[in-house]
């Protein structure tokens, strides 16, 4: 496909040669990798860009391009390098300047749209959109630029309140505030940790919600109709801890007065992020919502499959990632809950270059479970490594059983093998951390070699 070509293939050739359609993902984490695995499937040829080597898509993608995704000119020339038909991202930390161009030229088709990409990445562009422009109900919110500012912002708003960064993801540089006490740490950390250099925050006030979902939505062409609708995947729960997801379920029940209020924003929402395009915005949308009795609150959105949908490999007919593989294409979607699921995290637990995972098959004993490892070449403790998947005839018994595997996978260091591991005990729960994302058990800590496990 070439820039003056349709919105959709027609055709979807052989990947490798001149017909092959071209995707480029921007950022091959977990997430990019699933897409990259779903357009596959589908005969699409994938270029995955990550800036290190070796990341999860990388992996498994037909090209791996290690680029500094923040630096335009390197992100121009990739894209540039490839001519893709679409160009995917899956982060936030992008020099989207070059998107605008890439668009503008009509070079690639930027998924959902430039300014979808750009208006998502930044609190401020967002909120305003929203509030100002869709008058969706918001926390309350004020920006600040400086110690000083922050400090009044803070007040006008009351306390408990929110800071942030107006450019971080995964709760980077974010503090609650109690009081006017906590103002001076608030500014440190979010001028500290933003993903870029800029120092200006917002300050949100605290919704003390009864629960919060993601509200995946999709924009796709109807078959029938030739035209873009929008569907709703059944809302998902989750529970985040320092901002990041530790583990998910769906469906989140909801009433249906919030339910209707939930669709109708994030409808509104990801149309907004089309930018007018004919038959443009396509793809899944992660849309954050917090709930309090009957009022919905719009936090923010994802243009692009979103970390708390990793649920969905196993309680949907298609995925988030199949289904934002074939919104892209302009291939029919479908949103069917084939069970209630739940998915919870594996961390990485310790600071390592290379990590291993043992107890496996104590963990898949637990009945209707699944297994992602995502492959990451570096641990931390607070990294996502991999994720626990179950299904089960109710969302409590998915959860428990995905939030068990997962606490029975043990995260053992295969760096220098030396020392024999451990057997553990049969129920594995004697060297099993006690919850997920603990941090190591002394056993942990050691060493291991790699022969196979007696079981
Ligand atoms: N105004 C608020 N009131 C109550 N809780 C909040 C508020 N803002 C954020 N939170 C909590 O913090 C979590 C992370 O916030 P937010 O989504 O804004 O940060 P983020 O850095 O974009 O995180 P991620 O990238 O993981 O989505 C939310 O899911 C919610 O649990
Ligand atoms: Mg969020």
């Amino acid at each position: 496909m070439t820039s003056d070509s349709p919105v959709v293939p027609y055709v979807v050739g052989t990947p490798l040669t001149d017909s092959a359609v071209r995707v480029l993902l921007l950022g091959a984490g977990e997430l990019g990798k699933e897409v990259t695995i779903a357009f596959q499937r589908l005969g699409v040829e994938v270029i995955a860009v990550d800036r290190y080597a070796d990341a999860p898509g990388h992996q498994v993608a037909h090209h791996a391009e290690v680029v500094d995704m923040t630096d335009a000119a390197a992100v121009t020339a990739v894209i540039e390098k490839y001519r893709p038909d679409f160009v995917v991202p899956e982060i936030e930390a992008i020099a989207t300047d070059a998107l605008g161009d890439i668009e503008a030229r009509g070079v690639s088709q930027i998924v959902p749209s430039a300014f979808g990409v750009t208006a998502t990445m930044d609190r401020e562009r967002i909120r305003r959109l929203a509030d100002e422009d869709l008058g969706i109900p918001v926390p309350p919110y004020l920006f600040a630029d400086s110690l000083e500012e922050l400090r009044g912002a803070a007040e006008t708003i009351g306390f408990p309140c929110v800071v942030k960064p107006i450019v971080s993801s995964s709760g980077k540089g974010q503090t609650v505030l109690r009081g006017p006490q906590d103002v001076w740490a608030a500014w440190e950390a979010a001028s500290t940790k933003a993903r870029v250099a800029n120092t200006r925050v917002i300050v949100e006030g605290f919704i003390d919600f009864d629960y919060e979902v993601t509200l995946l939505t999709v924009r796709s062409i109807d078959p029938r109709s030739g035209g873009i609708i929008t569907q709703f995947c059944a809302p998902i729960g989750h529970r985040q801890l320092d901002g990041d997801y530790v583990e998910s379920w769906q469906p989140q029940p909801m009433e249906s007065y919030a339910m209707a209020s939930a669709t109708s924003i994030a409808a509104r929402v990801t149309g907004a992020l089309a930018d007018g395009q004919e038959l443009g915005g396509r793809g899944i949308f992660g849309v954050e919502l917090f709930i309090k009795g009957d009022d919905v609150y719009f936090s923010e959105v994802s243009p692009r499959p979103h970390d708390t949908g990793l649920v969905t490999m196993a309680s949907q007919r298609l995925s988030e990632f199949e289904i934002h593989a074939r919104a892209i294409l302009g291939l029919p979607v479908d949103v069917t809950l084939a069970s209630p699921g739940a998915s919870a995290v594996i961390y990485g637990r310790r600071d390592d270059e290379v990590i291993g995972f043992a107890n496996l098959a104590q963990a898949l004993s637990v009945p209707e479970t699944s297994l992602r490892l995502f492959g990451k070449p570096m641990a931390t403790p607070r990294r996502r490594m991999g994720v626990v998947t179950a299904t089960a005839d109710d969302v409590e018994s998915a959860r428990h059983r995905a939030t068990d595997a997962a606490s029975l996978i043990r995260v053992v260091s295969v760096s220098a093998p030396t020392v024999d591991e451990e057997q553990t005990t049969a129920d594995g729960s004697a060297d099993a951390p006690s919850a997920v994302g603990a941090q190591d058990s002394a056993d942990e800590a050691r060493t291991v070699n790699l022969r196979p496990a007696a079981s």
